[in-house]
């Protein structure tokens, strides 16, 4: 597919534990189609971590190949694949990985200080995605002066500056109060519509899951499509 964000082909990841080879991926296909919104299931320990680690470049295949708006992460040196990441993924993490020593500003300008954008252009974004998340009176905190929801928010914003063409999300609004978290759907419908951006969600709520164009479920290491039990 031409227009596909991120392709991974027959990919395949062990661990070694303990002299015992644990399977998690098997000859796992994906296409990610730009605009295209999938939710991602499975149960505790599927691989659903392990498998956008894989996405995102942060882990390397056992086997197989993942390829990001065409270009195989395995063959682009460490500085091409920082490159093709910063500007091509936005990351949210099951545990939100945010900087305790900057403020809620600065962290979700990182991404384009690393680009280095002008510092007004950083702030002027970063300070319109805190307000889009409800952290517009949050500015200056630091993570640890923020609750639970709030630092998740902030991740969610952080991973969204720079405009990128496909944002990875494990369990974005896992630790969020329902009204957060339709606000968080809103934000994510919008961006989707607005900027084509595609998202990959690994998510246990239905109402997000729903909203997504494709449910697969993450079993025996290969990913399924999801297909509703009978009442
Ligand atoms: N670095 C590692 N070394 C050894 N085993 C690992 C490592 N990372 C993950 N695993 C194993 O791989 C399996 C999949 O882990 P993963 O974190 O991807 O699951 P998950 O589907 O995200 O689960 P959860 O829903 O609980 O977050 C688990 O059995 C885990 O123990
Ligand atoms: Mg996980």
């Amino acid at each position: 597919m031409n227009n596909a964000v991120l392709v991974c082909e027959k990919l395949g990841k062990s661990f070694i534990q303990g002299g015992h080879e644990i399977k998690v991926l098997q000859d796992l296909d994906l296409e990610v189609a730009a605009g295209e919104k999938i939710a991602v299931i499975g149960v505790s320990g599927s691989g659903k971590t392990t498998l956008l680690n894989l996405l995102g470049g942060i882990d390397t295949p056992s086997s197989g190949r993942v390829l990001v708006n065409g270009s195989d992460l395995a063959v682009l040196g460490s500085r091409e694949q920082d490159l093709l990441r910063n500007h091509s993924l936005g990351f949210v993490y099951q545990f939100h990985h945010l900087l305790g020593e900057f403020s809620a500003l600065e962290n979700v300008a990182m991404p384009l200080i690393i680009a280095r954008r002008p510092w007004s252009e950083c702030q002027q974004r970063a300070r319109d995605l805190l307000t889009r998340v409800g952290l517009g009176a949050r500015l200056a905190h630091r993570p640890s002066q923020l609750s639970g929801g709030e630092r998740q928010r902030v991740a969610i914003a952080r991973a969204l500056v720079n405009n990128p063409l496909c944002v990875l999300m494990d369990e974005p609004t896992g630790n969020l109060d329902r009204q957060s978290a339709l606000s968080i759907h809103d934000l994510i419908q919008e961006l989707n519509e607005q900027l084509k951006t595609s998202f990959i969600l690994v998510t246990h709520d239905n109402t997000l899951a729903s909203r997504m164009d494709r449910v697969l479920v993450l079993q025996d290491g290969m990913l399924k499509p999801f297909q509703a039990q009978p009442q």
